[in-house]
């Protein structure tokens, strides 16, 4: 169960409960009444069916009470669901924006993210969108759950009232790896954010990205194994060096050894050399990720290389 983190979040779960409820008493009236008459009226009993005609208290309920019941949830509704799209003036933007198969946060002064940190008690608001197909932004425990579209803007917003982390979700089916289109919203004091937020510190503790954490918080490794298990895409295991053969967007092909530069160029514009037998499906990282993850990725590529040749899938054949 998500704990609730956000008055928000109380109002939509009363909305819920009062539907729930009702609903769970029309169900047990309606069975009810069913096994009931099942008895009553059974062929052994010789039932008398009686004709009545008019009972106006029985027509004065059946009026009265639906309509104080559609009325109440219409009530509880239309007060969460303006309270979910009313954005506080104060509120910071993030700019959010999904693609197969990872989210990407950038903050007012421009400091880029694969989660989502905020300081405790502020109030966020959410710009978000699509650079592919629509992906759906969902947070459980905030009860925000909005699609992100291609070439149009949506936005939520949530005030984190505890301190903690918590799961992002996509929940709207994208492709091939849909259910690994995760992050988290990390809420933390507001000195820790501000010292995150001017850049002096990493989540990771200061001591420059870890890579393999840069791997999986880009969602790299939703395509890309680090085991040499190929997935979507080719594994990143004993990649330094690796003969590729590249397909340049005019079909003429290329052969290349996977070095640095090649790698820098494979991440942040994978679209203009794209390795033969694989789909041009990889979104550029191309302002998505910081130099230092960048070298951090890099580093780890070159020291995880075999000091053999590389027995991994050669795209050649
Ligand atoms: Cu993105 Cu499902």
């Amino acid at each position: 169960m998500y704990s609730q983190a956000l008055s928000a979040a109380q109002q939509v779960d009363r909305a819920f409960a009062l539907i729930f409820g009702v609903s769970v008493l029309l169900l047990a009236g309606i069975v009810g009444c069913m096994l009931w008459f099942a008895w009553r009226y059974q062929r052994k009993r010789h039932p008398q069916a009686a004709d009545i005609h008019g009972n106006t208290l029985l027509e004065i309920l059946w009026f009265v009470l639906p309509t104080i019941i559609v009325l109440g949830m219409f009530y509880f509704g239309w007060t969460s669901y303006k309270a979910l799209r009313s954005v506080p003036a104060d509120a910071m933007t993030v700019q959010v924006t999904g693609r197969m198969w990872s989210w990407a946060f950038e903050y007012p002064n421009g400091r880029r993210a694969a989660e989502l940190v905020v300081p405790v008690g502020r109030a966020v608001k959410l710009d978000m969108t699509s650079t592919d197909v629509i992906h759906s932004f969902y947070v459980p425990a905030f009860r925000i759950k909005t699609d992100t579209v291609p070439g149009m803007q949506t936005y939520a917003w949530f005030r984190p009232e505890e301190k903690g982390e918590y799961d992002i979700l996509c929940a709207e089916y994208c492709g091939l790896k849909h259910a690994n289109m995760l992050s988290v919203v990390r809420v933390v004091e507001a000195e820790e954010f501000n010292q995150w937020y001017r850049g002096e510190t990493d989540m990771t503790g200061g001591a420059g990205p870890d890579p393999l954490a840069v791997f999986e918080n880009q969602g790299c490794t939703g395509c890309h194994s680090l085991d040499g298990t190929i997935l979507v895409g080719p594994t990143l295991k004993d990649i330094w060096m690796r003969d590729t053969v590249a397909v340049l967007p005019d079909g003429r092909t290329n052969s290349i050894k996977a070095d640095g530069p090649y790698l820098r160029r494979a991440i942040l514009d994978p679209g203009a050399e794209v390795v033969q037998g694989y789909d041009d499906i990889m979104p550029g990282y191309e302002g998505q990720v910081t130099d230092e993850e960048l070298k951090a990725m890099l580093h780890w590529m070159k020291g995880a290389a075999a000091p053999v040749p590389p027995q991994g899938r050669t795209v050649a054949e």
